[in-house]
């Protein structure tokens, strides 16, 4: 049964490779009326956009010249912006499709599939240390807010790496989602997928800019040894008690 929350609530997600933000993401959407947002999945898209574009991690130059930074400012009135440097302008879309909206670039929102497949696996993590691809979706992140009101959700829970640190430092509820490496090794595997999940996550910890990190007042949910529907109750009790 869906509730509703007292007022419209804003929730971070944020944790490690296959620490289970996904699924308990999409279930406390679908719980409170949320429209949910997974920030992993624009680093996926822009990565295989680059990708597809024979661009790789460490041409800083045309990564930049393809994305046209400069000027990416988000779509919460719904209308297509993007990078405006140089002859390339990449257009920033939202679709949404049930409670979860996707980015699109230049109007191309790709299946799930073609994010998830173990090339782009293995190049995200590079992409997403680029500090222009960071900015490239900085702005554009944060107007999911707007948007998610614009469409008349009840909030919005987004999910990443860097959500409750850098693009929502003020949601009302942070969670920090973990998991011992083994669990969610065997996760990404029952999944059906190839990853070297501990691998990304060293690099995502890592980097400079916007590294992995539990952010400040955030709530530490070690789910190891918790089902997806102990979780999402303890996501829940937080929500129901914000004020
Ligand atoms: O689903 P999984 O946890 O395996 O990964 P994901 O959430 O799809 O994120 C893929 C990659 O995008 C991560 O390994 C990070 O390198 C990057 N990412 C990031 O840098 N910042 C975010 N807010 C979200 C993802």
């Amino acid at each position: 049964m869906q509730e509703t929350p007292k007022r419209f609530v804003t929730v971070a997600v944020d944790g490690g490779a296959a620490a289970g933000k996904s699924s308990t993401s999409r279930a406390v959407a679908e719980r409170f009326g949320l429209m949910h947002v997974d920030t992993g999945a624009h680093y996926r898209t822009v990565a295989l956009a680059l990708t597809r574009a024979g661009i790789s991690p460490g041409d800083t130059g045309a990564i930049t010249a393809f994305l046209g930074i400069g000027g990416s400012t988000g779509d919460s009135a719904g209308d297509a912006v993007g990078g405006t440097t140089g002859d390339a302008t990449a257009r920033l879309t939202t679709v949404v499709e049930g409670r979860t909206a996707r980015l699109a670039i230049d109007g191309v929102a790709p299946a799930d599939a073609a994010l998830r497949a173990p090339e782009i696996n293995a190049v995200v993590s590079p992409f997403a240390a680029v500090p222009a691809v960071r900015q490239f979706l900085f702005a554009y992140q944060r107007g999911q807010v707007a948007v998610a009101r614009e469409r008349g959700f009840n909030g919005l829970v987004m999910e990443g790496r860097d959500i409750g640190s850098v693009i929502l430092p003020d949601a009302d509820l942070r969670v920090f989602l973990e998991a011992d490496p083994e669990a969610r090794a065997a996760r990404r595997v029952a999944e059906g997928g190839v990853d070297a999940v501990a691998e990304r996550d060293k690099r995502d910890s890592s980097r400079k800019t916007a590294p992995l990190v539990c952010p400040a007042g955030a709530v530490r949910i070690d789910n190891t040894h918790l089902s997806l529907a102990e979780v999402v109750e303890e996501i829940a009790r937080l929500i129901t008690a914000l004020r």
